[in-house]
């Protein structure tokens, strides 16, 4: 009898619940027909209502309670809605997220992977034909950099009062990210190959290869981090002679996002450069309502990895049945993937699951409908 693989929901605010239902209905649907060891248990938090009866967002021992699962299906957190309440109970965003970044950080989840393919039935953004082609994995480093929460304020409130918020950049880190960048160019070369297709991508010195890295900094201004990042990724790259390498300054990055984003591949950046960058690919992928991200820690595996779409809690359409569950569905297929490392079974309905998601969105393009209507749809198409 394979080990029993356990999730722990979390759908969160907003938009969180309503999404996080048609995942459920979706998993509890996979598991009957394909008889999967797998269960899952709900938590009522971290979530504004936790908050409101509480007095926290999550109970303090909320990270023992989480690390028992092998993974966190994460709807959203932030402002619960409606925005037209304003009676609401509504906490500061400092406060409502910060459980995410606990998790990251308390799991070490240190990937955070946002692919931004523009699928068939998607909205394409661009107006260039080209954009059919948009096909990148950005990965996010998600341990540190810009977002280790260290500093402080100095003489608060005062005309003179200083604020300081650091930014921490390990060796260690930054060679691990750029290492998975690589192997996941290698990855992708792959699938494409098992698929008929290739890509081809030139480098400096005139070679061409099936698949890319692009480093972003922005190692004009920011460069102790930045000259580390560079030293990293070119030591690094003469592992990966068949990968090609780029670097892109994260300004530069947002203009070619748009200019010519078909032309990257795998994409690494830092934590809060990769955050910005991977709303801009969400939208070239269709938009919020079908990007999906993943928090991962590869190397550990008592830790559990986090899954949320790149979306947050929307309170502006929030307890109306019009979110998209597209983002979530497609997140949660990744999931079941990455728990198909332990059981390949659990892997294929990853798969199923993505397929079924990838063509309902196909056969669905332009059409308005509701949550439910959506995750009902995706599910009749289960095998
Ligand atoms: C994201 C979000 C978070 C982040 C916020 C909510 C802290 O924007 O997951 O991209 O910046 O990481
Ligand atoms: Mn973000």
């Amino acid at each position: 009898m394979a080990q029993k693989i356990r999730i722990a929901v979390t759908p969160g605010d907003g938009i969180g619940p309503e999404v996080v239902a048609e995942a459920v209905h979706c998993l509890e649907a996979l598991r009957s027909r394909h008889n999967l060891p797998m269960e899952w248990t709900r938590f009522p938090w971290p979530s504004h209502a936790w908050h409101e009866e509480n007095g926290e967002s999550m109970p303090a021992d909320a990270l023992d309670q989480l690390k028992q699962y092998d993974a966190i299906l994460l709807g959203a957190l932030g402002d619960p809605g409606p925005v037209d309440d304003p009676d609401r109970y509504l906490l500061p965003d400092s406060i409502s997220l910060a459980p995410l970044l606990d998790m990251r950080k308390g799991f070490d989840q240190w990937v955070c992977e946002r692919p931004a393919r523009l699928l068939p039935g998607a909205r394409q953004y661009l107006a260039d034909e080209r954009a059919k082609d948009i096909d990148m994995l950005v990965i996010r480093e998600n341990s540190e950099g810009e977002y280790v929460g260290q500093g402080g304020r100095l003489r608060k409130g005062s005309p003179d009062e200083v604020a300081t918020q650091m930014e921490v950049f390990t060796r260690r880190a930054t060679d691990r990210i750029i290492r998975y960048g690589f192997e996941q160019a290698r990855l992708r070369a792959a699938a494409r190959a098992e698929e008929g297709k290739t890509r081809h991508f030139h480098t400096r010195d005139g070679k061409t290869c099936e698949s890319q890295v692009c480093i972003v900094t922005k190692r004009n201004a920011l460069r102790y981090w930045g000259d580390m990042y560079t030293e990293a990724f070119e030591e690094l790259a003469k592992q990966y002679p068949d990968v090609a390498t780029h670097h892109e300054l994260v300004d530069a990055a947002c203009m070619k996002f748009v200019q010519a984003p078909w032309a990257f591949d795998v994409v690494v950046a830092s934590n809060l450069q990769g955050d910005i960058l991977t709303d801009l690919a969400a939208v070239l992928s269709g938009g919020m309502g079908v990007a999906p991200s993943c928090n991962l820690n590869p190397d550990d595996p008592s830790m559990p990895s986090m899954f949320e779409p790149t979306h947050g809690s929307a309170p502006d359409i929030a307890g109306q049945g019009l979110a998209d569950p597209t983002a979530m569905l497609f997140t949660t297929a990744r999931m079941l993937e990455w728990l198909g490392r332990k059981n390949p079974a659990i892997a294929a309905a990853g798969r199923e699951l993505y397929d079924a998601v990838a063509a309902d969105l196909a056969e669905n393009a332009g059409t308005t409908r509701g949550t439910q209507e959506i995750g009902k749809a995706v599910r009749d198409r289960l095998k």
